[in-house]
């Protein structure tokens, strides 16, 4: 039986008519080429995730230089070399008839390149990083921009910057990783300039009309890390600049692996508390929200109590590529569940190998095992 349910109404963002409520997350896969290009293991990957009859897929995030690059196989925007195969991504996706967006990242402290930037030279592992010169920082508002005039080139629908996770944006916003004493640092103010800068100069680039997303930190779940009080005031200003969504999700490297955060991880929904803060701070702007949302009952809810504009899938759809058509009544086999003591993808990914499900069939992984040259697991 085919469902009427809310996950399956239309909704509007930004000029774009979605089909439904279901949004792939960005999902690193390790797929692409060493050279940041896009692979064939990638175009199959993200075929298949379009075809899962989610509304919008938001592709992996992608390097908008080799100083932010956080794996040697991460996608990259920052020549116009990238062009052709990101061209035949977004066709890919398109063909399924899902909209395609492209997250864009510099990993900052988490660079894994020998000269790691940062706001300020907070240690990170055994490394410090290097405090960037305004210089550099005016030098990697640019890439942001020119990375999103190459997305935009190539035919996405849009982009999404990443805000969360720890990364560069994060170093700015959060006072444990940025002592700055300039226009950048000492006040909540100037700590928001840096992801301002780049959203401002992001949309100067492309036109206030091109979709810009943004993967939003509620909240870093550290005593004296960054807290809802503050990230509200900064979804406002995004709200100001018109961005096309806030997908909203909490924590970082730095307070994923605390036990009760693990303990936390493991329940349905985990996440959709910081959505529906920040739906209340910014009602006009639609709102993204993910975290092992496993059931129709879960997403329904979530929804149906104004939480969140759209479903986020990020392992979970990886798990099950058929999630959305089985909650459409499409497909009559029970959903395949990302299971919540699991996990190996991100084992995979740690280790620098593609990523791949437990959950997935054993034939299906001895196969995707074999494609990649790999005898085990
Ligand atoms: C292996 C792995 C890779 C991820 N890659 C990204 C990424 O590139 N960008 C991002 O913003 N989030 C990334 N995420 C987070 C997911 O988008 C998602 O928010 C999170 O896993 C919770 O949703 P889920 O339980 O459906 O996976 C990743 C998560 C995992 C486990």
């Amino acid at each position: 039986m085919i469902t009427s349910s809310i996950l399956f109404t239309p909704f509007q963002m930004k000029g774009l008519s979605l089909k439904n409520r279901i949004t792939m997350t960005p999902f690193f896969t390790g797929y692409s080429n060493k050279d940041g290009t896009v692979s064939p293991l990638t175009l199959e990957h993200y075929k298949k995730m379009a075809a899962s009859g989610v509304a919008m897929v938001v592709v992996e995030n992608a390097a908008i230089d080799l100083p932010g690059s956080d794996s040697p196989f991460q996608l990259r925007v920052d020549h116009d070399q990238y062009i052709p195969g990101l061209t035949r991504l977004a066709e890919s996706i398109h063909n399924e008839g899902t909209y395609a967006f492209l997250q864009i990242n510099h990993a900052g402290r988490y660079a894994y390149g020998p000269d790691r930037l940062a706001p300020s030279s907070v240690k990170t592992g055994n490394v410090f990083p290097r405090e960037m010169t305004v210089q550099e920082i005016e030098r990697t508002v640019v890439a942001y921009a020119e990375g999103t005039k190459r997305v935009k080139e190539a035919g996405f629908d849009g982009v999404e910057i990443h805000g969360a996770t720890g990364y560069l944006i994060v170093q700015f916003l959060s006072s444990r990783t940025n002592h700055r004493r300039d226009a950048y640092g000492g006040s909540f103010e100037n700590q928001m300039h840096f992801p301002l800068q780049v959203v401002d100069t992001v949309l100067a680039t492309v036109g206030q009309d091109y979709p810009v997303g943004y993967r939003f930190l509620a909240d870093e779940e550290l005593p004296d890390g960054l807290h809802p009080e503050q990230t509200a005031l900064l979804a406002r200003e995004l709200q100001k600049r018109r961005i096309a969504y806030l997908s909203v999700v909490g924590g970082t490297y730095d307070s994923f692996s605390l036990p009760e955060n693990i303990e936390k991880q493991k329940q349905e929904g985990f996440m959709v508390h910081y959505a529906d803060l920040i739906k209340k701070a910014v009602p006009e702007t639609p709102i993204i929200t993910a975290g092992r949302i496993q059931t129709t009952e879960t997403a329904k809810r979530i929804l149906e109590q104004g939480m969140a504009d759209s479903i986020g899938l990020g392992r979970v759809l990886f798990a099950d590529p058929l999630w959305p058509k089985k909650a459409m009544g499409i497909v009559a086999d029970p959903i395949v569940k990302c299971e919540p003591l699991c996990s190996f993808c991100m084992q995979r990914i740690m280790k620098g190998k593609p990523a791949l499900c437990s959950q997935w069939d054993k034939m299906d992984r001895k196969a995707f095992l074999s494609m990649i040259g790999e005898t085990e697991e």
